[in-house]
Order: structure tokens, then C-alpha cells, then sequence
């Protein structure tokens, strides 16, 4: 069978890592959450104290960006792969409301896309890999042979990730989620460097009435179409 690469692109929470996580499962491929890598650059400027508010002090990012190391390593346990910064798993410390709040503004700097983008082609190189994120079928994988943009309401995508925080044992409030997405997804589409957007050849599916078997489905047929 041909190796591929499948990019899966879209808006917040609108379940593009399960959607991935999955079809890598199923398909025996690498599946890598680009968005862990930005939300782990933002643990470590929250860690480091570079934020004032809403201000980064990029200047101290910028020194400290090529100390960043970021890998996934795989649970035995779970079998799922988890998020490391600097050889310390961050798995649960990146999925923090604190960290979303602040994640689009960190994703939005040119020298930190640029150090992530390198390393997500690198992870790339032997194909057989399925990533999600912002800008994988237009900046990272541009050659991708599937690309999907997949989208959900508004509405529907905050339910989702509301339940998914709270399950996690998160406080927050369904108005919160709600307007950090907004807030994300507003600066994720209008940033200059690797904005959010469809890439020409991409598929574009909206989940939000599927269910989980239903987009899985869909992926696969896809999937073995582009085979
Ligand atoms: O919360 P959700 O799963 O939708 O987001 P994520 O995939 O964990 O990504 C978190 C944030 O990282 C996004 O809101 C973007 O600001 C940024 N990101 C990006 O800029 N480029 C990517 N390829 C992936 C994520």
C-alpha cells in the first residue's frame, strides 16, 4: 500500500485529534497533535513567568526557543502517546484552560511557527503519518496526498470541549469555553504567518451531527481512496 501523508486541519475543538487519533489507530500510522507542540511553548512561558496578561515577552522566548525540546512518547498503559517538554510529560498541564487561554497568542509568533514547523516536517519525512492542527495542509504538508479542513457550530464544539474538561475534574463554565474559542479562532485566522484556513485541495466535512463511527468511517473511505 502507498505511504502516505493526511493532514487534518480546522477550527478549535471541533474534534480533529479524536477524528485523527483513531484513523492513525486504525491505518497502523504516526499520529502527531501539532497543537500540543504550541500549547507546550505556552506552559513553558507560563512557567517561566514571560507573561504579563495578555503580553508575551518575546524577547525571552526568543532566546530561550531553541531550549525547547518537544517529544511524544508512547504509554504503554494506554498506548496513547503523551507530550513531553523538556523530557517532563505535560500531557495534563497543556490541556489547562490557563494554557488555552493564552496558546493562540504564543502560536501567532514568527520565530516559535517557524522552530515548530521545522520539527513537524522532520516528523513527517518517513510519510505514514497522520497530523492535526491549523496549517498542516497549507505551511507544513502542503504535498499532503489527504487533506481534510473539518469544522463543527460554534455551539456544538464548546459543548464538546466543555464536557471534556469537567470530566476531567477542569471549573470552568460553558461561557468560558464558548468565548475562548471564539477568542482562538479569531487569532488563529487572522494572523499573518500560517493562518487558519482551508487549503485549496482539502475536503471539508462538518461533524456536527455525526457521530464518532460515522467521521471515522468517512476518514477511512478517504483514507483509501488517496491508496
Ligand atoms: O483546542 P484544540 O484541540 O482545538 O486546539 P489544539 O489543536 O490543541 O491547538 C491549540 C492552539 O494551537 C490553537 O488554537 C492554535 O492557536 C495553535 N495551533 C497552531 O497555531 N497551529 C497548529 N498547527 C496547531 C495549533
Amino acid at each position: 500500500m502507498k505511504k502516505i501523508i493526511i493532514a487534518i486541519d480546522g477550527h478549535s475543538s471541533c474534534g480533529k485529534s479524536t477524528m485523527a487519533k483513531e484513523l492513525a489507530r486504525q491505518i497502523g500510522y504516526m499520529y502527531i497533535d501539532s497543537g500540543a507542540m504550541y500549547r507546550a511553548v505556552t506552559l513553558f512561558c507560563l512557567q517561566k513567568g514571560f507573561f504579563t496578561g495578555d503580553i508575551l515577552d518575546r524577547k525571552s522566548l526568543e532566546k530561550e526557543i531553541q531550549n525547547i525540546r518537544i517529544s511524544f512518547v508512547k504509554n504503554s498503559e494506554t498506548g496513547q502517546f503523551e507530550t513531553f517538554l523538556n523530557g517532563e510529560n505535560v500531557e495534563k498541564a497543556i490541556r489547562s484552560m490557563e494554557v488555552a487561554d493564552k496558546v493562540s497568542i504564543v502560536a501567532a509568533v514568527d520565530f516559535v511557527r517557524e522552530a515548530m514547523v521545522k520539527q513537524q516536517q522532520s516528523m513527517g519525512l518517513e510519510k505514514n503519518i497522520v497530523m492535526d492542527g491549523r496549517d498542516i495542509g497549507t505551511v507544513v504538508f502542503p504535498d499532503a496526498e489527504l487533506k481534510v479542513f473539518i469544522t463543527a457550530s460554534p455551539e456544538i464544539r464548546a459543548q464538546r470541549r466543555w464536557k471534556e474538561l469537567i470530566d476531567k475534574g477542569e471549573q470552568t463554565t460553558f461561557d468560558a469555553v464558548l468565548s475562548n474559542l471564539a477568542k482562538r479562532d479569531s487569532i488563529d485566522s487572522s494572523r499573518k504567518d500560517g493562518p487558519l484556513r482551508k487549503a485549496e485541495d482539502a475536503v471539508v466535512l462538518d461533524n456536527s451531527h455525526w457521530t464518532l463511527e460515522e467521521q471515522n468511517q468517512k476518514l477511512l473511505e478517504l483514507y483509501r481512496e488517496r491508496c
